[in-house]
């Protein structure tokens, strides 16, 4: 019986030590504003990072699951309507089959799908990535850290090394985040490419990680109501266990003072 039980842990270290093995990629762990229990996201932050998306990434990467409405909505980058407007009319074209031919973008449209067949579209990328798989591929650390998603994004924006290799007429860039460390993306990101009005740092990882929350919030709207609504829960619950512990006691009170 031992023997069996010996070989089984045997076997499952094994598995998990090859299954860390696969995915020799370095995430490095940012701090983000929304993260814990009472984090929120920075509706400031929100709003660079759309100004990145819009002027690096939306050259080759679609976001077609999010509206531009939504960019007026409390928790996100909270733009005022006139704003929106003027940021989806001057900056996309929307293909209108009414009529066969482009006009500009109506807070009702969707941003456009990606321009570049492979890069792949960009609305949920946050949430389909798992930055944190240890320790030894079991996942676990992610109840501390989150699954990383944001962190993957930030790590590859800033984890390439400078070297290339050309496969197939493709050339593939060393980077320290991607699953298998070469990817097709050539680095988006460089020190002041983008410009705030606001004069905030503007260095090329400040820019990754502005980019990184806002596909947070592109992937998860609605992340600060279902904390709070999380919260509100729990609070409820302890509540209720203290009401219930009263009034067990009281409910009991004659008889047990009899013993
Ligand atoms: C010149 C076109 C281009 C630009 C600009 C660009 N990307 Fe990419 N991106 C790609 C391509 C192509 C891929 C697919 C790479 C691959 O699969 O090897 C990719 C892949 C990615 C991935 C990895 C997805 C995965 O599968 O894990 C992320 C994240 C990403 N891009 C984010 C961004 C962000 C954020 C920006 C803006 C700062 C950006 N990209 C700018 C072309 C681009």
């Amino acid at each position: 019986m031992k023997k069996i039980l010996l070989s089984a842990v045997l076997a499952f270290g094994m598995a998990t030590a090859a299954i860390a093995e696969v995915g020799e990629t370095y995430i490095e762990d940012f701090d983000f504003s929304f993260e814990g229990p009472f984090g929120k996201f920075d509706q400031y932050q929100l709003q660079r990072g759309l100004q990145v998306y819009t002027e690096v990434c939306s050259a080759c990467h679609g976001l077609r699951h999010v509206a531009f409405r939504t960019l007026g909505d409390e928790g996100g980058p909270h733009l005022d309507a006139e704003t929106v407007k003027a940021y989806a009319a001057s900056n996309f074209d929307i293909y209108d089959a009414e009529y066969d031919e482009d006009r500009p973008a109506i807070p009702s449209d969707k941003f456009p799908r990606s321009g570049l067949e492979s890069a792949p579209d960009l609305s949920l990328m946050a949430k389909a990535r798992a930055g944190f798989h240890g320790p030894n591929g079991l996942g676990i650390n992610q109840i501390v850290k989150g699954m990383g998603g944001p962190e993957y994004i930030a790590s590859v924006l800033t984890g390439y090394t400078g070297k290339e290799k050309e496969q197939a007429g493709v050339t593939f860039y060393e980077n320290t985040a991607f699953p298998g460390g070469w990817i097709a993306m050539s680095p988006p990101l460089s020190d002041e490419l983008v410009e705030f009005a606001d004069g905030h740092s503007n260095d090329s990882r400040h820019l990754a990680q502005d980019v990184a929350a806002f596909l947070m919030w592109t992937a998860e709207p609605k992340m600060m109501a279902r904390q709070r609504v999380g919260l509100i829960s729990v609070g409820m619950l302890m509540l209720l266990g203290v009401l219930l512990y009263l009034s067990n006691k009281k409910l009991w009170r004659d008889i047990k003072r009899k013993t």
